[in-house]
């Protein structure tokens, strides 16, 4: 994996910074980190995300620290079936984002995709666990650098629910590309209506112009070479789409979004049933383009600036950890979504530019191959299907299928255990 320029600085911040975990815990493990990292930097810039679990069955207790390395990017798989913790594990690591040392926190945002509208009450202290809590040494606390963002047209539903939004996100109709709007509308581009729609966006594009979707549906109408019945069911299509309550005007602030030491959540668990994911996957694409992106300049920036050793303006690119929770359903193994491309580029390119991502899901048999073959951390709770212990065992082959299978089978019932494999040192935890 290259190292970038960010992440010499993070070293030698990290030279600074007094150790957190290694005086009180000597025999913990830290996964995902580089053999020469673990030498050089023993247990500091890390998350704690569990503790070993000895025996099985009624034996299991648990023992030393897992510590999860992050220093460098990562792309880290979460998956369990229903109910064993994997949103939770998610929570975990960004609370251990957040609670870093205070100049590493600063270079270092979370952008959290929210589809179960959980993940605001990080906002407040977890006062519900707060028994289990004290069992791990730990208090349960609130924190003050969470922000919620939420579907602009829904900000008034979520007050009305009590829940403390900060701020509306749209999207802009002219950002996406033709074949896109094709996708979010599930279209074979081969059919006469994806034609005709994607014909007609081209030439908006072409032109230049901010289009609105009332200016696709016009150009549509006025489209002589388009019939009266396509035209008609075009016209159904976008009027529902503009209904969805995430067309704006003003779209997403990548700035707003990726702040240093912020923990941005953005909520879509409240959208209608019908059209949900069609919406999800237009906001989470647009979203993890303008991630990606924002990375890549930071990058060309910090190159730069090293190079010709100019003094930068002072803004602070921090680098990004994006963490999708159902990631099945943003870029499934079996068709394509409007966001399957830009997650794809992320999971594939993302790591050289500092963007780490963290997918979570239940099913990891229906989760985009390309992803799991990028993934370097694979953190599983239990799972029963063979298919999906295969799909794991595909990116990790250096483990036999036999021992994963025994491994997650062994797990013990508690919310929360799950088996770590880790592509950098091949061990199992
Ligand atoms: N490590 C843990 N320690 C204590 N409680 C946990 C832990 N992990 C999960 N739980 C509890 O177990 C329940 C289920 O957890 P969670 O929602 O994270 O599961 P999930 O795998 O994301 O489920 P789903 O597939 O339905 O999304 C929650 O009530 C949570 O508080
Ligand atoms: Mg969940």
């Amino acid at each position: 994996m290259a190292v970038g320029s960010w992440q010499k600085e993070q070293e030698e911040l990290h030279k600074k910074q007094p150790a957190r975990f290694i005086e009180e815990q000597p025999f913990a493990t830290v996964v995902g980190r580089l053999k020469e990292d673990q030498a050089r930097f023993g247990t500091q810039g890390v998350g704690y995300i569990g503790k070993h679990i000895v025996g099985t069955g009624e034996d299991a207790h648990t023992t030393t620290k897992v510590l999860l390395d992050l220093l460098r990017p990562h792309i880290i798989l979460i998956s369990g079936k229903r109910g064993t913790g994997k949103s939770y594990l998610g929570g975990i690591i960004t609370e251990e984002l957040a609670l870093l040392p205070n100049e590493f926190r600063q270079n270092v945002a979370v952008v959290m995709v929210d589809t179960m509208g959980i993940f605001w009450s990080m906002k407040r202290p977890n006062d519900q666990q707060s028994e289990l809590l004290k069992t791990w040494n730990l208090e349960p606390r609130g924190f003050d650098n969470v922000k919620v963002f939420v579907p602009f047209e829904q900000q008034e539903e979520f007050i009305r629910a009590g829940i403390p939004i900060d701020e509306g996100i749209s999207i802009l109709p002219y950002e996406f590309s033709a074949e896109e709007w094709s996708l979010a509308f599930n279209l074979k581009r081969t059919d006469h209506i994806a034609i005709s729609l994607e014909k007609n966006i081209n030439e908006l594009i072409r032109d230049g112009k901010k289009f609105t979707i009332d200016d696709i549906i016009a150009k549509i109408r006025d489209d002589a070479g388009t019939s009266k019945e396509v035209k008609n069911a075009l016209d159904n299509m976008l009027t529902v789409a503009a209904q969805w309550g995430v067309f704006g005007e003003r779209g997403i602030n990548i700035d707003d979004l990726v702040v240093p030491g912020q923990i941005s959540i953005v909520d879509v668990s409240r959208l209608r049933a019908t059209e949900a994911w069609s919406v999800r996957n237009f906001l989470v694409a647009i979203l993890t383009r303008k991630i990606y992106q924002y990375r890549v300049f930071a990058r060309k920036e910090e190159e730069v600036a090293k190079i010709e050793g100019i003094k930068t303006t002072g803004k602070k690119y921090p680098i990004v950890w994006l963490i999708i929770d159902e990631a099945h359903n943003f870029c499934p193994s079996d068709y394509e979504t409007v966001s399957s491309s830009p997650i794809l580029t992320v999971a594939k390119q993302g790591r050289e530019p500092g963007v780490s991502m963290i997918v979570i899901t239940q099913m990891p048999n229906k989760i985009h191959q390309d992803i799991l073959s990028q993934t370097d951390l694979v953190i599983s709770h239990r799972l029963t299907s063979k298919a999906d212990i295969e799909a794991l065992h595909a990116v990790m082959q250096t483990y036999l299928f036999e021992d994963m299978w025994k491994y997650i089978n062994q797990l013990p019932r508690w919310p929360g255990a799950a088996i770590i494999l880790d592509d950098g040192t091949a061990a199992v935890i």
